[in-house]
């Protein structure tokens, strides 16, 4: 049973300890968990104690990843070192190992390339995670499906009897509400990106966005044709309208959550699987 509250909770507290990169208590004799986040707009940095208390958390927005793929290696590289440098910094202990995560369907080279990345900014990687597999790790959700709406894909994860059944992955994310946005406005990409966070204008926003939503919402619906199931959550930063979830289950017929700070479900998720040996390659 997923406890959407507890998540909030903790979701809460880690959004407030990596807006300010101030850290929690914590004990210096037990490892921590932590996890590194490669995602298409940014690179996340979460650590947990062993009870999977936020202790730390940091991030930088980055266009090193496009569609799960990375595709600049060297600033990858460059930036998760920097985040790993700073927290050890910070929290006056050694950063040694970390888990990551790839989004469903990754395979091969693209798959190890993940791993490159952390390993090539001196981490050892313990714990390969699908990202939306990383979410429902962090909900504690061991049947229904999540939807991780990131900055350049949908990705899709069907959970029962606390076992992934199904994943997809498909282009449509963030970007492309920043795209129909700049296209509606004949303004650039970068400054749409600035327009849809803009909370003062998120109504008028999401009415010129829908149309993308409601194509996310599709790509959730065929995948509920093939495998009907519930219940649904969305995360992901693209799912940060109000209107989002609501539109979801509006289009779908169905209850649709939406945990708070969507963001930070899958990076907290993948830090929460770090060494759990159901997650171990
Ligand atoms: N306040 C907000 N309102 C609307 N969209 C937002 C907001 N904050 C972030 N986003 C969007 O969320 C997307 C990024 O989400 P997230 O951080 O989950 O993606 P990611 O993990 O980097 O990408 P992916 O999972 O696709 O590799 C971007 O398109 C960004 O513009
Ligand atoms: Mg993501």
């Amino acid at each position: 049973m997923v406890n959407l509250e507890q998540a909030n909770e903790l979701l809460a507290e880690f959004n407030a300890i990596a807006n300010t990169k101030k850290h929690q208590p914590f004990d210096k004799n037990d490892p921590l968990k932590v996890g590194v986040d490669l995602g298409t707009s940014s690179i996340v940095l979460a650590i947990l104690d062993q009870d999977n208390k936020p202790v730390y958390g940091s991030f930088e927005f980055a266009e090193v990843i496009r569609d799960g793929l990375v595709v600049n290696y060297v600033e990858a590289v460059q930036i998760v070192s920097r985040l790993v440098r700073e927290a050890e910094e910070i929290l006056g202990v050694e950063i040694e190992s970390a888990a990551t995560a790839i989004p469903p369907g990754t395979v091969g080279n693209d798959k190890k390339i993940v791993s490159n990345v952390l390993e090539s900014a001196g981490l050892m990687v313990t714990t390969v995670v699908d990202e939306p597999e990383a979410a429902a790790c962090l909900l504690g959700l061991t049947q229904g499906a999540v939807i991780d709406v990131g900055g350049g894909t949908t990705g899709i994860s069907v959970i029962e009897n606390d076992e992934v059944v199904l994943t997809l992955d498909e282009p449509t994310g963030g970007t492309h509400m920043s795209l129909v946005l700049a296209g509606y406005y004949g303004i650039s990409v970068a400054e749409a990106e600035l327009l849809k966070r803009d909370h003062d204008q998120e109504k008028t926003n999401f009415i010129i966005i829908k149309p993308v939503v409601d194509k996310m919402a599709a790509i959730t619906e065929r995948m509920l044709e093939q495998h009907p199931i519930e219940p649904l959550y969305v995360v992901g930063g693209a799912s940060f309208f109000e209107e989002f979830a609501p539109t979801f289950s509006k289009y779908l017929g169905m209850v649709v959550e939406r945990p708070d700070y969507p963001q930070f479900v899958t990076p907290l998720g993948i830090a929460k699987a770090s060494g759990d040996s159901k997650y171990a390659e």
